[in-house]
C-alpha cells in the first residue's frame, strides 16, 4: 500500500479494494467508519486517533477553523499523518459545509435558485469545488436539496425553496459543478446530498422535528431532487436528524435501501446517539438501557448508514454488537468498503496530496474573475416584487440618496449563514457598492439596530459576532434617518434579517422585518420621500404592510462577497433584474406551509372572488392568498405572451410527445430577461391531485422590442405521480398547459392523452 501506485483504472478498484480490505483488522475497518470534527491545527489525541487508524474522516470544524484561510499548510499535515504514520496509509476524507461558496461566497441557496439559471449555478459549485479542493479538502456536505414551504424554518436558506422541478434541475447542476467530469481530478469534489428524507417538512417549521406525510407526497414532491442528485452521479448522501412516518431517517432500512444504494451514506452530525432521544431502540423496541448508544449504532448500521459522524459509537460499540452476533461482518464490510470506494474514486489513493496547492489556494482568494462571476450571479439571483412608477433605476448622478438601514453598511451578514470561510473584509456592502457604481451624493444613516432583543443577538452572535447593538436610543437613530431622507430626493433603505437568522436552528415565529425596523421604515414613509425598500433575508418575509406602503421593494436574499456591488447594479439601472421567487411569500404567518403547488380540495373558493365562508380560501381574519406567488419577479421591461400553441391537441401512448409553444415579446425599452414557466395541470385523477406542478422552464434574453418562440416538450414522465399503490402511472385524460410569467399568471391550452 505504502507504494503509491497509479491504480485509477476503474476495472482495478474492486481487486484494489479487496486486497486493502483483506490487511485491515476488524478495529481498523471500523475505523474508516468514523468521521470525527476537529479544528484546525490538529490536537495530538485526533492525531493519535488517525495514526491508529482509527479515524475514516475529518470534518472542519466550525470556529476558527483555519481551512483555506491560513493555507492548506495544517491540514496537508493531518493527511500526512494519516498516510505515513498510519500503518495502512490510507488517506482521510477532507470534509466541509460548502454550502454557497468557499471563500469566493456567492449568495446563499435560497438566493441563487431564484436565479433559475443552471449555468450560474453549476458555474457558483465549480468555483466552489476549485477553492475548496485547493486547501485539501475533498468532500462537500452540499447540495442541500431539501423541499421548503414552511419558512418559519430557518434552513429553507439552505435549499432551492419550494418545487421538485426546480430542485431537482438545480440538485442536477450542484453535482455537475461540485463533482466535475472527472472526480478523481484535483479540483473536484464528492458532494453529499442533504439531508434524507423530509427534512424540510419539519412540523411548525421548527429545526430537527420530524415530519409525518404520506409516501405518494413524499415521492412526487420530497424525494425527485435526491433521485435527480443521485442520477446525476452524486457520490455521497447525509441523513436528517429527523424521523419520517415515525422513523428516524438513521434507521430507516427500507428507504436507504431502496433509494441510496451504491451510495455513501453518512450520519449527520451526532445523528446517532440523538436517536435515544427520539426515544426508539432497536428493531424490536429494544434497548441496552447501560448503553444505549450501543443499540443505536447497530439499528444505524443495520439501516444501511456506512460513516458515523461524531457520534463515536461505529468505532467504540459495533466490535462487540458484531462478537454478539447483532449485526454481520459482512455488514461491517459493506460500509467500509462504500468508504474506501468512495476515497478511491477520489483519487485519493493514487495522489493523496494532489489536492493541497497553496498556489492555487492563494490566487482564487483573490481572483479578479471570481469576484466578477459572484457580482454578476447575485444580481440574478435578486428579485424585484415590486416598482411603482418606475420608480427603479435610480438615476446615475444628480440626485441624492439617502441609505438607511442596519444592513446598509454590512460586511458580515451579506455573506449569509453557512459561510465560514468568506472574509466579511473582501465582502462588499450595499453602501460600498452604491460608491462603486453610482456618482450620487449620498447621506448614510444606521437607523436602527438589525433587532434589539438581547437574547437574540446573543444566539445569534453564537458562532462569531455578525450582530451588534447600537448604544444610542432606538428614538434618536430614527431621528438621524429623517433628517437624511428630508435632506435627500430619494431613500434606500436597506432592511431585513442578520445572516443568523436563518440557517440552523434558526426557526422564527414572525417572518417579518424585525419590529424596530418596521418603525423605522414607517418613520421614513412619513417624510414623503420615494423608498426603494432593499431586503436581506434567508427566507421569504411576510411584508403585507410594505407592499402597500412602499412603492419599490428589491429583494438581495443574502448575495454573498459582492451583495452590495449587484445590489447597486440593479438599483442604478446597470443589471436588469430577472430573478424569480422559489418559493411563495405569505402575506400572514398564519398560511404557511403555502405553496402554489398544493391540492384541490372540494371547497377550493373562486380565486376571483372574496372568500366567502365555506371555502379552503377563508381565514375569517384575512385572505389565504400569498402576497407574491411563486415564480414571480419583475423586470424594468415588460414582456407580453401569445397564445400557447400545441402541436397536437390529442395523443396517444407512452411514446408520444407533445409540444408546446409560446411566443414572448419584449415590450418595454430594456433589453431583458425572462423565465418562461411551463405548468401541467391533471385536472381529473384517480386521486387528488395538484393544481398545477412546474414542468419546465427557460431563461430567455430578449432585447427591446424583440420576440422569442419557446417550446417544451412534454411526455409521460411529466404527467407521471404515484398512484394509490404508490407505483407510478399516468392516466389518460384532459391535461391543461400553462405558459406564463410566474406561476399565477398563465395562458392556456388543453390536449387530451390517450392510452
Ligand atoms: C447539519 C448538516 C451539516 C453538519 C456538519 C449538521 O448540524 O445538519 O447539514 O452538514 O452539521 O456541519
Amino acid at each position: 500500500m505504502k507504494d503509491r501506485r497509479a491504480v485509477q483504472d476503474s476495472s482495478s478498484m474492486t481487486n484494489f479494494i479487496d486486497e486493502l480490505m483483506s490487511k485491515m483488522s476488524l478495529k481498523e475497518k471500523l475505523g474508516q467508519l468514523n468521521l470525527l470534527t476537529s479544528n484546525v491545527p490538529i490536537d495530538q489525541n485526533r492525531a493519535d486517533e488517525i495514526r491508529k487508524g482509527n479515524v475514516g474522516g475529518l470534518l472542519g470544524g466550525l470556529i476558527d477553523c483555519s481551512f483555506g484561510i491560513n493555507g492548506p499548510a495544517q491540514l496537508r499535515t493531518i493527511q500526512e499523518i494519516a498516510v505515513h504514520e498510519s500503518r495502512l496509509g490510507i488517506p482521510l476524507l477532507l470534509a466541509y459545509d460548502v454550502i454557497h461558496g468557499h471563500q469566493t461566497v456567492f449568495p446563499i441557496p435560497l438566493g441563487l435558485s431564484c436565479s433559475w439559471d443552471m449555468d450560474h449555478i453549476e458555474t457558483a459549485a465549480r468555483i466552489a469545488a476549485r477553492e475548496a479542493s485547493a486547501s485539501g479538502i475533498n468532500w462537500v456536505f452540499s447540495p442541500m436539496v431539501d423541499i421548503g414551504r414552511d419558512p418559519r424554518w430557518g434552513r429553507i436558506a439552505e435549499g432551492s425553496g419550494e418545487d421538485p422541478h426546480l430542485g431537482s434541475q438545480i440538485a442536477r447542476a450542484m453535482i455537475r459543478g461540485l463533482q466535475g467530469k472527472d472526480l478523481s481530478s484535483p479540483d473536484s469534489v464528492m458532494a453529499c446530498v442533504k439531508h434524507f428524507a423530509g427534512y424540510g417538512a419539519a412540523e411548525g417549521g421548527r429545526d430537527y422535528n420530524n415530519a409525518d406525510m404520506s409516501s405518494s407526497r413524499f415521492q412526487d414532491i420530497y424525494l425527485p431532487p435526491f433521485l435527480a442528485a443521485i442520477d446525476a452521479g452524486t457520490g455521497s448522501a447525509m441523513m436528517s436528524f429527523s424521523a419520517l412516518n415515525g422513523v428516524p431517517s438513521h434507521a430507516d432500512r427500507e428507504r436507504l435501501e431502496q433509494v441510496l444504494s451504491g451510495v455513501l451514506k453518512v450520519s449527520d452530525f451526532n445523528g446517532i446517539p440523538e436517536m435515544i432521544a427520539h426515544g426508539i431502540g432497536d428493531e424490536e423496541g429494544q434497548i441496552d438501557e447501560a448503553d444505549p448508544l450501543q443499540t443505536m449504532s447497530e439499528r444505524a448500521l443495520r439501516a444501511g448508514v456506512q460513516m458515523d459522524m461524531m457520534g463515536y459509537g461505529f468505532v467504540t460499540r459495533l466490535e462487540k454488537a458484531l462478537a454478539a452476533g447483532r449485526i454481520s461482518q459482512q455488514q461491517i464490510d459493506s460500509a467500509c468498503r462504500a468508504v474506501l470506494k468512495a476515497k478511491y474514486k477520489l483519487g485519493l489513493f493514487a495522489a493523496p496530496f494532489a489536492r493541497f496547492d497553496e498556489k492555487k489556494a492563494v490566487h482564487s482568494i483573490l481572483a479578479p474573475d471570481y469576484r466578477h462571476t459572484a457580482r454578476e450571479i447575485a444580481g440574478d439571483s435578486c428579485v424585484l416584487l415590486k416598482n411603482e412608477n418606475a420608480l427603479l433605476p435610480l438615476p446615475k448622478s444628480g440626485i441624492t440618496v439617502a441609505v438607511v438601514g442596519p444592513l446598509a453598511d454590512d460586511k458580515k451578514n451579506v455573506l449569509g449563514p453557512w459561510s465560514f470561510q468568506g472574509d466579511s473584509r473582501t465582502a462588499v456592502s450595499v453602501l460600498e457598492g452604491i460608491r462603486n457604481v453610482a456618482e450620487v451624493k449620498m447621506i448614510y444613516a444606521k437607523g436602527s439596530n438589525i433587532v434589539e432583543d438581547r437574547r437574540m443577538v446573543e444566539l445569534l452572535n453564537f458562532a462569531g459576532p455578525k450582530v451588534d447593538i447600537d448604544p444610542r436610543e432606538p428614538d434618536e437613530m430614527i431621528a438621524e434617518a429623517i433628517r437624511a431622507a428630508n435632506a435627500s430626493d430619494v431613500v434606500i433603505a436597506v432592511l431585513g434579517e442578520a445572516a443568523e437568522m436563518s440557517g440552523e436552528s434558526a426557526s422564527r415565529l414572525d417572518i417579518g422585518i424585525p419590529d424596530n425596523q418596521r418603525t423605522l421604515l414607517k418613520a421614513l414613509g412619513k417624510t414623503g420621500k420615494p423608498i426603494v425598500l432593499v431586503t436581506m433575508n434567508g427566507r421569504p418575509l411576510t411584508l403585507p404592510w410594505e407592499k402597500d406602503h412602499i412603492p419599490a421593494i428589491l429583494v438581495s436574499w443574502f448575495g454573498g462577497m459582492e451583495a452590495g456591488n449587484a445590489i447597486a447594479d440593479i438599483l442604478f439601472g446597470e443589471r436588469n433584474p430577472s430573478g424569480k421567487l422559489s418559493a411563495t411569500w405569505p402575506s400572514h404567518v398564519g398560511q404557511v406551509p403555502l405553496s402554489y403547488y398544493h391540492a384541490n380540495t372540494g371547497r377550493p373558493g373562486n380565486p376571483k372572488e372574496d372568500p366567502g365562508k365555506y371555502t379552503t380560501r377563508c381565514y375569517l381574519d384575512g385572505s389565504s392568498d400569498p402576497l407574491f406567488p411563486f415564480g414571480f419577479g419583475l423586470s424594468y421591461t415588460s414582456f407580453a405572451y401569445g397564445p400557447v400553441e400545441a402541436d397536437k391537441t390529442v395523443l396517444t401512448g407512452d411514446d408520444d410527445v407533445l409540444t408546446v409553444s409560446i411566443t414572448v415579446t419584449n415590450t418595454g425599452g430594456r433589453d431583458g430577461t425572462e423565465v418562461v414557466q411551463m405548468y401541467v395541470t391533471d385536472p381529473v385523477a384517480s386521486v387528488v391531485r395538484p393544481v398545477r406542478m412546474l414542468k419546465g422552464f427557460q431563461k430567455i434574453r430578449l432585447r427591446a422590442g424583440e420576440k422569442k418562440t419557446v417550446s417544451f416538450s412534454i411526455t409521460t414522465r411529466d404527467i407521471e405521480f404515484c398512484d394509490s399503490r404508490l407505483l407510478p402511472v399516468w392516466e389518460a385524460g384532459k391535461f391543461v398547459i400553462g405558459i406564463g410569467t410566474n406561476s399565477n399568471e398563465l395562458n392556456t391550452a388543453e390536449v387530451v392523452w390517450n392510452k
